[in-house]
Formats: structure tokens, C-alpha cells, sequence
């Protein structure tokens, strides 16, 4: 495994160095390299640098040229309007550079020279409850993090914050307690879909019953106190919600293709035995305090409509803890038991105050600090085609798995429309590759932060920015390379390239630098960009290009099938970290 120095950065180095030769009065400088139309790439960190010397940027530039050693890499450099540098490389390294990367299992991709251990926070659906579009989100964004993560080097940690801890469960045992059979099926739940709706069944008649009945109402708040007690038959009971909602995620992670592990799963009821002391500690430190009987915690910033501080209370006035002591004593677990350097959560935006209350409080506490911190990668809201937050016809939120049903039956339809030659397993089979990738796809190809519209009639397009457009390139790269027959790729860095081929190259050269950056500002849409463009420079290369043409000399058959693999593997690649399969054929 040897990773590769792209391009870019060996361009960058080497302007850097021909920088200080020329203008050693500069310092150390950055040449601000970037990709660039008018050549290969752009330098325009000589600006800048004119500007602190007092000089003149077009002397300075031509400078830099006079003292640029010729190499194999660089062809050509030109000074350019106000003191740009125009770089073109030559022929011969974009080649060599991808057969380096070819080479090598991980595409040539290094490793984080520092790594760190990072816990992601994210899929984290609520017992007894459907999941619906915003736990599409956290499940999809997180699990495509933690891939592109692990890809760079870094220890990650997954943790499934479930929802199965609160008063919630009082009502729901003590009913289960008085209707034993209701969550009785012939044998176990066969199904998630059978788990949920007697979960869904349940929870409605027994909110009914909470409503209207004040003594079972009664009854339900002793039942709290029995679970928070640790009462065995209460828990046991608790339990049985617990595992029959797990038949139901775990059959909607199947669906979404989502690998989900028991041991990862520790919801808001793995952090019970902490609560006591969390509260004590930030209790005796002074960093919480009591206000009406509640524990507290104030800060300057957060204020109500009336003016008045708005805390994070730790400990409600009757005795119980809620949410944010769960999730700081879940903070204490991860940095002291987990070893994290950093915690990451993929929660929904409206979540934003209350992280940045617990986090704030968190470091008054000293949990983190410098060399641990917290981060929150919120994501926006998922709108209806009418712009509003996406709803049924009868005002419900939609369900998840209606929603993945309908993107793979769509799905199937394109599939089927285009199949020429497969089965109808196969057209199966892909349809849900598709299916499921798209809704994936249009979930990380929009910066998290941001609301979008659910679409399904965007989202299995053809054309466009979305997955099927790169799993269609991938395929038609590998129907290619079966066509070749004997004809194999091979670089053959003495040919001439054609723009497209050029272009194509370096896009595939830059796969490891838009890895880091998007590894470092958790902003996996800029992965989904770089393919989108990977598949649309594939594109162009194989309309300018032909690959299998009898015209052709061995050698460049065998360069451009080249071109197509590596384009092929880094696609594979780039998908699998999203979470999204590459079918062979479509
Ligand atoms: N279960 C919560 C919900 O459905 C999300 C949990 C987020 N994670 C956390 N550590 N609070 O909204």
C-alpha cells in the first residue's frame, strides 16, 4: 500500500519552492493553487505576497518562472493577467500518477497522518415509535461519515442514542400489564412490519387510556418509578418493547442496505446508572445550580422571549432526569470509557440549542476541553414537493418505509425500462440498489445544513445530479471492459492525451484531497459533488473518445481502458463510502 502524491500537491510543492529561491525576503508562502480552465491549474498566492513586498505581481511572477527548475511534471507556465501563474502538466505524469494510483487498493488515498478516535452519534430512532424522514437522515449522513472516517484512518466509534428511556414507558408497561396479550404473536414478530404496527397499536390505546382514565393515569406514573427503581418485572417488561422495536429498525436498516450492530446500539437507558452522579458532580462544581427546586445550568446567551435566562435543566424539581443529563453523562462515558478525541452528532438542526447547552456545559464541567471536543453535524428538514415540511394527506408524518417502498417500485420501473438483458431477479435486485441509492443520494448531494424537498421523480432521474446518472456511468465502464475481450487496460504514459482524457485524469487525481477535506469539515455533499462531476467528465470522455475502435492502436485501447478502470474503481469507491452500491450491469 503506497499512497500517491497527487498532482496538485506536487505542483503546489514545487511552485512553493521555486517561491522562496526567487523571493527569499517572502518567507514562507502558499502559491493557493487551484484547478483552473484556462490550464490545468491557477496560482494566485503571488498577489498577496506582491502586496506585503510592495512589488510589482507580474515581476514577481516572472521571477518565479525564471527560477522554476525544468521537470517531467510541469510542460509549461505562464504569467497571466495581474500576476497569475497558468501551470499545464505534462501527458506523461497525469498517466504515471494514475498507475501509481492504480496500483495501490486504496487508489494511492493516504492515511491522516494524526488520527484521532471520533464516536458518531447518529441513526437513533425511538422505541415504540415509527421512524419517519428526519431518522432517514441522521442513519444515512452519519453511516456515509463514518465510512468516509474510517477510510482516512480514524477510530470510530458508532453509537445509536435510541430513544428508549422515559415517562413514555410508564403508560406503555402499565398497559402491557393490563392487556398481557396484546403484544402476544403467533410465536415472535415475523416481521418489522408486524412489530411495528402491534408497537403502533399499542401506544394508541394505551395514550387513550392515559388520557381518559385518571387512574390508570395513576397507575402509569408508579410504573416510572418502578422502571427508574430497577424493578425486575417492570424491566422485563421494558425489555419486550425494547426487542420487539429492534425487529422493527432493524428491518428498516436492512431495507435502507445499512449495516446497524447490537453492540452499538446504546440508547438513552445505557447512561441511567450515571445520571445520580453527573447531576452530583456538576452539582458540587458550582457549574449547576438550584432554581426552583430544579437543577440547573445558566448561560448568558440563552434567553426566553421575556428576557430571562432559559437554562439546561439537568434535574427536574420532582426528582427525574430528562434528556440532557442523559446526554452529558453519555459525553462523560465517550471521552473517559471510549477514549474519544472527538464526539460527533448527526442530529436534526432544531436540536441546535440543546447541544449547544450540553456541550457548553460539558467543557464548565472540564469533560471537554482542548484536546476533546464536541461537534454537532446538523441537518436541515426534509420538505414535501409544496416547499413544507413533508407530511401526508391527512397531516401524519410520512413513513419511512412507505417512503423506500416507493423509491425502489420507481426505481424498478427505470430499471426495467432500460434492462436489456436481465432477469427479472435482477431487475429486482437493482431496483432496490437504485432505489435505495437515490434516496440516499439526494439526502448527502445537499449540504446537510440545508432543508430539501423530497422528490422522487428527481431523485431516479437519468439526467442530472443524481445517483442512478453515476451508477449508469459505472455500469456502461463496465460493460465496456467486457467488451474489450482480451484487450486489457494498461497505461502507456508515452501517448499524447486528448482534453477529455486530460480532464478526466485529473479529476480522478483529486479523489484523496476532496476525501480529506471532506473528512476533516464533515461535509460528505462535496463527495456526492466530486462524483456527480467524475461521472460527467466520464461522460464526455467517452462521447470525444472512442475506446474500442478497430481504428485504434493497441496502445491507446489499452490507455483508455485505462482511464476507464481507475474511473470505474475510484466511482465504486467513492459510492461505497455513501452507502450506495455500483451494480455491475443495468
Ligand atoms: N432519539 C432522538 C430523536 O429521535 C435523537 C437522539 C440524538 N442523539 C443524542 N445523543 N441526543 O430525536
Amino acid at each position: 500500500m503506497a499512497s500517491v502524491t497527487s498532482l496538485a500537491s506536487t505542483v503546489d510543492q514545487r511552485i512553493a519552492d521555486a517561491l522562496s529561491a526567487a523571493l527569499p525576503e517572502a518567507g514562507p508562502a502558499s502559491p493557493l493553487l487551484r484547478r483552473s480552465d484556462r490550464a490545468d491549474f491557477q496560482a494566485n498566492g503571488l498577489l498577496a505576497l506582491a502586496k506585503q513586498l510592495k512589488g510589482n505581481p507580474r515581476e514577481l511572477a516572472a521571477r518565479v518562472v525564471t527560477s522554476l527548475p525544468a521537470d517531467d511534471v510541469i510542460k509549461e507556465i505562464e504569467v497571466s493577467g495581474p500576476g497569475f501563474l497558468n501551470i499545464t502538466i505534462t501527458d506523461r505524469a497525469i498517466i504515471e500518477t494514475l498507475a501509481a494510483r492504480a496500483a495501490d487498493a486504496r487508489l494511492g488515498v493516504p492515511y491522516e497522518p494524526d488520527p484521532g478516535t471520533t464516536v458518531v452519534d447518529y441513526a437513533q430512532p425511538n422505541v415504540a415509535k415509527e421512524m419517519h424522514v428526519g431518522h432517514l437522515r441522521s442513519a444515512v449522513i452519519g453511516a456515509a461519515m463514518v465510512e468516509i472516517l474510517e477510510f482516512t484512518g480514524e477510530k470510530v466509534v458508532r453509537r445509536h442514542h435510541i430513544g428508549d428511556w422515559g415517562t413514555q414507558f410508564g403508560m406503555l408497561i402499565q398497559y402491557l400489564i393490563e392487556h398481557p396479550h396484546e403484544l402476544d404473536h403467533k410465536g415472535a414478530a415475523t416481521s418489522g412490519e408486524e412489530a411495528m404496527s402491534s408497537l403502533n397499536r399499542l401506544y394508541k390505546a394505551s395514550r387513550t387510556l392515559f388520557d381518559s382514565d385518571p387512574e390508570f393515569k395513576a397507575r402509569a406514573r408508579d410504573r416510572v418509578v418502578h422502571l427508574q427503581a430497577g424493578d425486575k418485572e417492570t424491566l422485563a417488561l421494558w425489555q419486550r418493547f425494547v426487542d420487539e422495536s429492534k425487529i422493527y429498525f432493524y428491518s428498516v436498516f436492512n431495507q435502507l442496505d445499512m449495516e446497524i450492530r447490537d453492540p452499538d446500539i446504546v440508547g438513552e437507558s445505557g447512561y441511567n446508572d450515571m445520571l445520580e452522579e453527573t447531576c452530583r458532580i456538576l452539582e458540587e462544581s458550582g457549574v449547576a445550580v438550584r432554581s426552583e427546586g430544579a437543577l440547573c445550568v445558566f448561560f448568558d446567551d440563552v434567553k426566553g422571549p421575556d428576557g430571562n435566562k432559559v437554562p439546561l435543566i439537568v434535574k427536574k424539581s420532582n426528582g427525574g432526569y430528562g434528556y440532557a443529563a442523559t446526554d452529558l453523562s453519555a459525553i462523560r462515558d465517550r471521552v473517559r470509557n471510549l477514549s474519544a478525541t472527538t464526539l460527533l452528532y448527526v442530529v436534526d438542526a432544531r436540536q441546535s440549542l440543546h447541544f449547544k447547552m450540553v456541550f457548553e456545559t460539558a467543557r464548565r464541567a472540564g469533560w471537554l476541553n482542548d484536546e476533546v471536543h464536541a461537534v454537532q453535524l446538523a441537518f436541515g428538514t426534509v420538505l414535501g414537493k409544496d416547499g413544507k415540511p413533508f407530511k401526508t394527506r391527512e397531516g401524519e408524518t410520512v413513513r419511512l418505509v412507505d417512503l423506500l417502498d416507493e423509491a425502489v417500485e420507481r426505481a424498478t420501473a427505470v430499471v426495467r425500462e432500460k434492462a436489456k438483458d436481465l432477469s427479472e431477479d435482477e431487475i429486482a435486485e437493482r431496483g432496490s440498489q437504485v432505489g435505495i441509492g437515490a434516496v440516499k443520494y439526494a439526502d448527502l448531494s445537499t449540504s446537510a445544513a440545508r432543508d430539501y424537498k423530497f422528490d422522487l421523480d428527481q431523485m431516479v432521474s437519468l439526467n442530472g445530479d443524481t445517483s442512478v446518472y453515476i451508477q449508469y456511468a459505472y455500469a456502461r465502464i463496465q460493460s465496456i471492459l467486457r467488451k474489450a475481450g482480451d484487450a486489457k487496460p494498461a497505461a502507456h504514459p508515452e501517448l499524447d492525451l486528448a482534453p477529455a482524457e486530460r480532464a478526466l485524469g485529473l479529476h480522478v487525481d483529486q479523489f484523496g484531497e476532496v476525501l480529506a477535506e471532506v473528512a476533516s469539515a464533515y461535509e460528505p455533499h462535496k463527495l456526492a459533488a466530486y462524483l456527480y462531476q467524475l461521472a460527467s467528465h466520464f461522460t464526455t470522455f467517452y462521447d470525444q473518445c472512442h475506446v474500442l475502435s478497430d481504428d485504434n492502436p493497441a496502445e491507446l485501447v489499452e490507455n483508455r481502458l485505462f482511464l476507464c478502470d481507475i474511473t470505474a474503481r475510484t466511482l465504486h469507491q467513492g459510492l461505497a463510502l455513501l452507502g450506495i452500491r455500483a451494480p455491475e450491469r443495468l
